[in-house]
């Protein structure tokens, strides 16, 4: 009989339920197992919080957003740190592993819990990473469940702020989540229709935004733009977070939209607003794709499990479903280039990057 442990780590988002069901009814109909959630992430496994799942767990789950076994953020950096709390964490999670006697630990979420993951394979536990993330940057994967939900999610926000552009001849700024990947931006941005997309990758010239906008309400009476929070202008983007932050703090400005805005009002004398979803993009239940999505690759888990075949994690190459080794993914993130197809059709259609 198999023992498995699950838990869910870093930001929640809406396919985790999906994919933990997918684990576990794979699992159930392909072996004979125990299932364990891990409660609220590697915090649980450090403090040894958990609860014996039954089928019935498992059940009415699919579209439910968030996560039933509740998550936390848990910095790679602070796993070793003793120092800081006096807690051994990374000997307090092999124990843990230990005492509920597990086969495999299946850990759901983005580039830290894929780090984390790493690090306790790295200490000798038989480990499972599924790719959970609204940013779509974990390295080797194409897709990560929750990223399509959210583009759904900031589309519409796009989608409705465009009456109220028209309506009183705005220039409206979307910013959307992403601090060092721009994927939720640029996909929502083009689906949206957004004329201009700013993201972490490409810095902006402050200028060629302005004469961007100059250019189009020749024209138009309206503007879109959306925003990654993590948009940087080409001075900003030499400089260190924190003192972006102060820079920023200096223009009263509480995010780079915001700094924007006042630059479009005060140069180009148009009437500007700032929408900022915020959470609002990781919530809710997860899209049909996603579902799906997510249900797939937690089978693909439990037909690792029955293989024995652990210390990956699952992606998804090309429509394939594949396990890569943790080792190769840990540590690395997926960003955006310049080659990108939907840059190069953004630029096709007219769109500024502020280039
Ligand atoms: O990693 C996902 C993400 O949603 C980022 O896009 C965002 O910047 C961050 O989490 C927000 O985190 P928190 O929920 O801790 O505020």
């Amino acid at each position: 009989k198999k023992r498995i442990g699950l838990l869910t780590s870093g930001g929640d988002c809406p396919g985790l339920n999906a994919a933990i069901r997918g684990v576990a009814k794979a699992s159930y109909g392909m072996f004979d197992c125990t299932i364990i959630g891990i409660k609220d992430g590697f915090k649980g496994l450090i403090h040894g919080q958990y609860q014996t799942m039954t089928p019935k767990d498992f059940s009415g789950i699919l579209i439910r957003g968030g996560t039933i076994l509740g998550t936390s953020r848990t910095p790679f950096k602070k796993m070793r740190k003793i120092e800081e709390d006096g807690i051994d964490k990374v000997q307090k999670m092999r124990e843990t592993y230990k005492k509920l006697n597990l086969d495999c630990l299946v850990v759901l979420g983005g580039n830290g819990t894929h780090k984390n993951a790493n690090l306790l394979r790295e200490e000798g536990l038989q480990v499972i990473a599924l790719p959970k993330t609204i940013d779509n940057d974990i390295w080797g994967t194409d897709e990560s469940f929750g990223f399509h939900s959210a583009v759904n999610i900031a589309t519409d926000v796009i989608d409705r702020i465009h009456t109220t552009a028209d309506s009183h001849d705005r220039v409206m700024l979307v910013e959307l989540m992403g601090h060092k990947a721009g994927w939720l931006t640029l996909h929502a941005g083009i689906a949206g229709g957004a004329d201009v997309i700013l993201i972490p990758e490409i810095p902006y010239h402050t200028d060629k935004v302005l004469e961007a906008l100059r250019i189009r309400h020749q024209t138009k009476n309206f503007s879109i733009l959306a925003i990654a929070e993590g948009a940087l202008s080409q001075k900003e983007f030499h400089m260190k977070r924190k003192q972006v932050k102060r820079e920023r703090e200096k223009l009263k400005c509480p995010s780079v939209s915001y700094c924007l805005a006042d630059e479009i009002r005060d140069k180009l004398g148009l009437e500007t607003r700032v929408t900022v979803p915020g959470h609002q993009q990781r919530g809710g239940s997860p899209s049909p794709y996603d579902r799906v999505l997510a249900t797939k690759l937690g089978a693909y888990a439990a037909k690792l499990i029955k293989e024995e075949n652990y210390g990956n994690a699952i992606s998804i190459v090309n429509n394939d479903i594949k396990a890569t080794p943790l080792g190769e993914v840990a540590g690395k993130l997926k960003l955006v280039d310049e080659e990108n197809v939907l840059i190069q059709t953004g630029k096709l259609i007219g769109v500024s990057f502020g280039e």
